[in-house]
Parts: structure tokens; sequence; C-alpha cells
């Protein structure tokens, strides 16, 4: 597995590729790898003749320093993960390599509206680091496809819509979210939790679950539905910050006609902040 860390290094190796006539799949990461980040990988793998992965904690995504300096590090044990993966080069860049001129003067980017609800309310700021960070990694990597999770749903529309606005020649993949036996989805955030809240902690799926199942079975008020998961979860312990029913291509506010939706969730339990978030076609 090759190893660039600077802007020429990954340059010249994915510029070596794309000469040959050869693909490129980039799965960008913030380290601490699980199941779920392997299965990005596993995706990438059969979409391109090489896979690139890159692991960089971004510190314009953090609208909390304590989150920052408290997120999960483990640069061996990745890199060891990545190569019994197959992975063809790890991109571990310093800030300076993504932020050149450092971060407080850096180019944003922004995708107004997506940004600003559900996540982007309860951290503000978060998706222009996210949207600024991907940009940056897009333009050093210089792949054909880019793979995302599906857990981070808004997260993933936000960078579909960013790559069409600003017309990049890219590809890009949402992959299944990856679950626990129990149904808890994995993060690197599960961490955080105790014992105790590790065992309440799928309720979280099961309430979403609960809404998607209830939709299924023609009910349509979706406000109610939305009422009752959030009690649901408080009475499992949790800080619900927004469980909603959605339209999943946009995220506006799901009404009768439409067909493709998606319910969403974040809620605290202890110190961790949990994502989560399922899809429903109702049939015409
Ligand atoms: O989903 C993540 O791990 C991060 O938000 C990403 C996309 C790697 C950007 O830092």
């Amino acid at each position: 597995m090759l190893l660039p860390v600077t802007r020429e290094e990954i340059g010249d190796i994915t510029g070596r590729w794309r000469r040959a006539g050869e693909t490129v799949a980039f799965v960008p990461t913030m380290g601490n790898l699980h199941v779920g980040h392997l299965e990005l990988v596993r995706a990438a793998r059969g979409l391109a003749d090489h896979v690139v992965v890159s692991v960089f904690v971004n510190p314009l995504q953090f609208n909390d320093g304590a989150d920052l300096a408290a997120y999960p590090r483990t640069p061996e044990e990745d890199r060891a993960l990545l190569e019994a993966a197959g992975v063809d080069a790890l991109f571990m860049p310093d800030a300076a390599v993504v932020y050149p001129h450092g971060m407080a003067e850096a180019t944003r980017i922004e995708v107004p509206g997506l940004s600003t609800i559900l996540c982007g309310e309860f951290r503000p700021g978060h998706f222009a680091g996210v949207a600024t960070v991907v940009v940056a990694l897009f333009n050093l990597v210089r792949s054909d496809t880019a793979v995302f999770g599906e857990k981070d749903y808004q997260q993933l529309l936000i960078i579909r819509r960013l790559v069409e606005d600003l017309h990049f020649p890219l590809r890009i993949l949402g992959v299944a979210t990856v679950r626990e036996e129990d149904g808890l989805a994995y993060s690197s955030r599960n961490r955080y939790l105790t014992p105790t809240e590790r065992r309440q902690a799928p309720e979280l799926y099961r309430a979403l679950c609960g809404v998607r199942d209830g939709i299924l079975e023609g009910r349509r008020n979706y406000s109610s539905l939305e009422e009752s998961a959030q009690r649901r979860l408080e009475a499992a312990g949790f800080r619900p910050e927004y469980l909603v029913v959605r339209r999943a291509a946009d995220l506006a506010p799901a009404e009768s006609g439409d067909r493709e939706l998606r319910v969403l969730a974040a809620a605290r339990l202890g110190k961790a902040r949990l994502i989560d978030n399922i899809g429903i076609t109702l049939r015409a």
C-alpha cells in the first residue's frame, strides 16, 4: 500500500494511474475505521482499478473544540485494516497540505439550504467544513468516483449537490448503512457509550423503524409519528435533537404525494451524539 502525504505524492500516484487508463475510487474518512468504513472500501474496490482512502480529522467541520480534541485517532490500526482490505494508497495529509493558507483563511464552500437544516441547525458551520474539505480532497486525489456512507445521509446529499453545482467530473456512490446485530449503526462515536448506554443505543434504530412501519401501514400524520418516536427516545434515556420524516431527494418536509421518504434522527445518549436514518419507498 502506498502512503502519500504531500500534494505532489498523491497527485503523482493517481496521475500515473490515469495516464495508464486506469480508474480510481476514493473513500474519504476521518479514521478510527470500523466495519462501516470497510464496506465503503469494498464498494470502491468493485468500481475501479485502484482505491485511495484518506484519513484526515478535519478541524474545520468541528464546531466544538472539545469534540475535536476527543475524536478518536487510531492511525496504526487504520493502516493495518486498509492494508488487509487491499487499498492501493492511504493518503494521510497534514492540515497544512489540505489548507495551504491555514484554516482561518481557507476558501470556504457553502451549500445553502441543505446545510442549515437538521444536523446543520445543531452544528452551525459543520457542513461548510465538510463541503470545504471534500472539495480540497477531491482536487488533491482526482478520482473517478468517491464513496460515502448513507449513515450521514444529509452529508451525502450535500456532497452530491456540490458535485453537480461545481461540475466536478466525479461520480458519487452512497453505500447502505452497516449495522451491528442489534441494529445500531456502526460509528466512531459509539465508543463514547458506556456499557449501559450501549445496550440502550439500538433504540434509536428501533424508533426509526417504528415510524417507517407506521407509514407503511398507511399512517400519514407524520408529525404525530415524529412526536411519539421522540417520546420513545426520551423514555429510553436519549436527548433527541430531531426525529423527522423528510422527502428523500432534498430533505424538505414530506408531503402526502411524496413516495421516496427518509426518516432521520440525531440524539444524544450520555457523551455520544448518534445519528441514523432509514429510507421508505411508498407504492403509488
Ligand atoms: O464522513 C466523514 O467521515 C467526514 O465528514 C468526511 C466526509 C471524511 C469529511 O471529513
